[in-house]
């Protein structure tokens, strides 16, 4: 089987693994400080904390943008969950929007007839690693006095002209879970610009500590061990070149496909550096599970990323969420993810081409 995803570990990784197993460091200490350094570095962000995951990293986030109980938040529908629970973790409520069908990206022009007084924050997604329109998002968020936090956990590396994903936003949230275009095994890290809120979220990371056993604020315990910085800090040096080999496949994938019935290929946007965390197709209504069936019997794994929008989990309808958002309805229907990942030999992308091509003359025509 072709995996949809495959980390990429090498003999650095598991040599600098066994340096900190012996250092006696093995939970947050000089390995954590030294990754975030290099990520903000990368980034271009004054900071970066480091922490247990993606969704730590947008609860801290939310906090130390001070978003909490009666706020809300804009947000896409068309995510993982954890883009919007993150709202509930901290009572605000995550009011939906729909997605451009073009991108798969929160839509801009909806924002505005979403705000309310009540309205604290926007959380774009850059979904499959195509940045949102953040200069769009960032207007309308000075004109409402709004509050930015991008969740980039699929886009390590992604840029819009010459701008860095994660250092746009009043904060970003990345997520290095195994299948992410980097990995620390699990792990997160913010990135801002905003020292008060580096400081809120160093301090809430770490049990509310501004001092050692002094509790002043209400804090969890979401650090990172230098076991996963470690592993973060090799696979940091390798991103643009993993980024690059997915962007290679990305286009491999686009020549094979654009002639073919009933599969569309991903519109990328001219102004962007997309880094392909996902190569997701669309296929002709009705057609996208026949099509997921006939490559896995193929040996190719395929992901839909997402087959429910958010509101329409059961969490959600619990909450008594109605939402019914057109572009994002299509869109969980008609999506299906191809193998992108950057361990892809030549002889795995000719087979996913061969049988994309069988697909649709046996099913489309
Ligand atoms: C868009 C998005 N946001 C947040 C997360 C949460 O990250 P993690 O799995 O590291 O908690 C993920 C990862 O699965 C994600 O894809």
């Amino acid at each position: 089987m072709i995996p949809i995803a495959k980390p990429l570990i090498g003999e650095e990784e598991i040599e600098e693994v066994e340096k900190v197993l012996k250092s006696g460091f093995i939970a947050q200490g000089p390995k954590v400080a030294e990754f975030e350094e290099e990520f903000a570095s990368y980034v271009g962000t004054e900071h970066a904390i480091a922490v247990s995951s993606g969704t730590t990293a947008l609860h801290l986030a939310l906090l130390s943008a001070g978003v909490g109980k009666g706020d809300e938040v804009i947000t896409t529908p068309f995510s993982f969950a954890a883009t919007s629970n993150c709202a509930l973790y901290v009572d605000a409520k995550p009011v939906f929007v729909d997605i451009d069908l073009k991108t798969f990206n929160l839509n801009p022009e909806l924002i505005e007839g979403a705000i309310t007084e009540k309205t604290k924050a926007i959380i774009p997604v850059h979904l499959y690693g195509q940045p949102a329109q953040m200069d769009r998002i960032k207007q309308i968020a000075k004109e409402h006095d709004l509050r930015v936090i991008e969740d980039a956990a699929q886009a390590h590396g992604a840029m819009i002209k010459d701008k860095m994903v994660g250092s746009m936003g009043d904060m970003a949230c990345f997520s290095f879970y195994p299948t992410k275009n980097m990995t620390t095994s699990e792990g997160g890290m913010i990135t801002t610009n905003n020292s008060h809120m580096a400081d809120m979220a160093r301090i809430l990371r770490a049990h509310g500590e501004k001092e050692r056993y002094k509790h002043e604020i209400l804090g969890y315990n979401f650090r990172m061990t230098d076991i996963s910085a470690s592993i973060g800090l090799v696979q940091l040096k390798k991103l643009d070149g993993f980024n690059q080999k997915r962007i290679e496949n990305a286009e491999y994938l686009k020549e094979h496909i654009k002639g073919l019935t009933g599969i569309k290929p991903p519109y990328v946007s001219p102004k962007v550096k997309h880094v392909f965390h996902q190569y997701t197709v669309r296929v002709k209504e009705g057609k996208r599970n026949a099509l997921m069936e006939y490559l896995n019997q193929e040996g190719i794994g395929t992901g839909i990323h997402y087959p429910i929008p958010i509101y329409k989990q059961k969490l959600y309808q619990d909450r008594g969420y109605d939402d019914n958002w057109p572009e994002t309805e299509k869109a969980a229907l008609e999506v299906l993810s191809l193998p992108v990942h950057p361990g892809l030999t030549i002889e795995e992308l000719e087979k996913i081409a061969i049988s994309l091509e069988a697909a649709s003359e046996n099913l489309f025509e």
